[in-house]
Formats: structure tokens, sequence, C-alpha cells
């Protein structure tokens, strides 16, 4: 088998697009020549971003929509349809992560996490998968997790639990969908450095973070980009249900901790 990552021909809808891990996404399925469907909550954001697209000679259509808004998706879903056809990728990318302590955690701040981060999944996710059976393409959807889904966090009980649910979640469609040909993962990246998520972090936790991966460097949306590539690709054919973690093996184990001297 030839190992190329070719997208020509097919259409790639991001959401959270705008900035960081969304737009090195859609960036990277762009430069593998997809057309991208490029979507995040405002206009201004969303022309900016397809404009930067635009000067790597990607074709971009972008739609400002809240992915907790069910009548603002299937609006974004019908006219990606209207405009450049059923998406036959989908990577469920928008997300947020405040960081309060469970004892001072609000019930709207609880909300708007799990309503972004799982209800926000569910809502694009179904509407693009019923998109990709009406117009029998044989779709791939990519939900991005976090290794938070795996390991609590100390103040991210709202984020670590939706994103534990958006694992299952994947499973869940993985199990209903690939009947319809449609394969789902989720991918799981550990902390990565971008441009303004992440910024209210505290310096202790972003910088440990940073120096935790076993392989010895921080990572990079590129790096959690080109795992989204591959789990897109006919490389991955048969991985549909999948949970794969893309963190230099930082939360594979305690690193200090060994039973032998080293
Ligand atoms: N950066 C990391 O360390 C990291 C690690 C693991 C997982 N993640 C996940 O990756 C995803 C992207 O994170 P990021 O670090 O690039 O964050 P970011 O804040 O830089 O980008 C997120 C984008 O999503 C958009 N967005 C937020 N709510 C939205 C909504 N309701 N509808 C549409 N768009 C919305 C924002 O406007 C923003 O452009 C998130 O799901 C996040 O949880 C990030």
């Amino acid at each position: 088998m030839a190992v190329a990552l070719d997208y020509n021909g097919e259409i790639a809808l991001i959401s959270g697009g705008a900035t960081g891990l969304g737009f090195a996404i859609a960036r990277a399925f762009g430069l593998c020549g997809a057309t991208i469907a490029l979507n995040d909550l405002a206009e201004d954001r969303v022309a900016a971003a397809c404009e930067r697209l635009r000067t790597e000679a990607i074709a971009c259509r972008g739609s400002a929509a809240d992915v907790r808004d069910a009548e603002a998706v299937s609006t974004l879903i019908s006219a990606t349809e209207e405009e450049l056809g059923a998406p036959s990728i989908v990577v469920a990318n928008a997300g947020l992560y405040p960081n309060t302590p469970f004892l001072d955690l609000s019930e709207t701040e609880w909300d708007r996490v799990i309503d972004t981060n799982l209800k926000g999944v569910f809502l694009l996710c179904q509407a693009a998968a019923r998109s990709m059976v009406r117009a029998g393409v044989a779709g791939r959807i990519i939900v991005i997790s976090s290794t938070a889904a795996q390991r609590a966090i100390g103040g991210w009980s709202h984020y670590c639990t939706s994103k534990a649910a958006a694992v299952m979640l994947t499973r869940a469609m993985a199990l209903e969908l690939g009947p319809h040909g449609i394969r789902v993962n989720t991918v799981l990246p550990g902390y990565i450095d971008v441009d303004e998520g992440g910024q209210h972090l505290s310096l202790a936790y972003r910088e440990g973070a940073r120096a935790a991966a076993p392989l010895g460097r921080a990572g990079t949306p590129e790096d959690v980009a080109r795992g989204v590539l591959l789990l897109a690709s006919p490389l991955a054919d048969y991985i549909s249900g999948a949970a794969v973690v893309i963190d230099g093996a930082a939360s594979a184990g305690p690193v200090g901790l060994r039973v032998v001297d080293p």
C-alpha cells in the first residue's frame, strides 16, 4: 500500500478551528488537499482563520456557529452541504478548559463546560453523521478529548468529566455508525501550548506539563494534527472506537517511580 496522506476531494469540517489545535488540524488537512469547512464562535475570527489558510492556497469556507446550539449546528451542516457537499471528515474540536477548584465551582461554569465539550460534540457529530449517511459518504469522525479523560487533575472536575464522557460517546458512535461505513475515533492530547487557550492555567502547571513527556520535548499543535490526519486516512481503515493518546508518553505512568534503579 502506498502511504500518502492525500485528502483531495474531501471536505473536512473542524469545529473551534479559528485558533489552537483546531486551526492546526484545519491547516494540516488543507495542506494535504482537503477543502476546509471551518467553524468557530465569532464571524471575525472565522474569517481571519480562513484568510490565513487561503494564503497557503487552502480552500476554506467559514461558518460561525455555537456547537451548544442545535439549531446553529443544523444550519452549519446544511450550509456546508449546500456549498461544498456533505462533510467526509468531521473533527469535533471546539472545547474549553476553565480551571476552578471543586469546592468553588459554580453550576454555570459546570454547565458551560459540559455543554461545550460534551453536548457540543453530540450535536455536531449527530448532525454530521446524518449528513454522511444521507450522502452515502464513508465518513470519519474524530473527537478531540484529552488525557484529562483518564487522569483527574485538580481544578478540572468538570473538564475531566466532559472529556471522559467524550471518549465513551466516541465508542458508542463507533458502534452505531460502523454499519454505515463511518469510523469514529478520539484523540487524547496531553498539554500543548497554543496561542489562546491555556493562558489562564498556572505557570507551574504549564511548565510541569511541558517537561513531563518522556520523549523529551513539549508537544505541538502539529503533533496532534498529524495524529488526526492518520486516523482519517486509509492507514486507519480498520480503526474505529479507538482512543489514541498523543502526549509523548507523559501519561503512560509515573515518570519518577521505578522498582529498579536506572
Ligand atoms: N491545548 C491543550 O493542551 C489541549 C490538550 C488536550 C485537549 N485539548 C482540547 O483541544 C481542543 C482545542 O483546544 P485549544 O487548546 O486549541 O483551545 P483554544 O481555546 O485555543 O481553541 C478552542 C477554540 O474553540 C472555540 N470554541 C469554544 N467554544 C465554542 C463553541 N461553543 N462553539 C464553537 N467554537 C467554540 C474557541 O472560540 C476557540 O477558537 C479543546 O477541546 C481542548 O479541550 C487541548
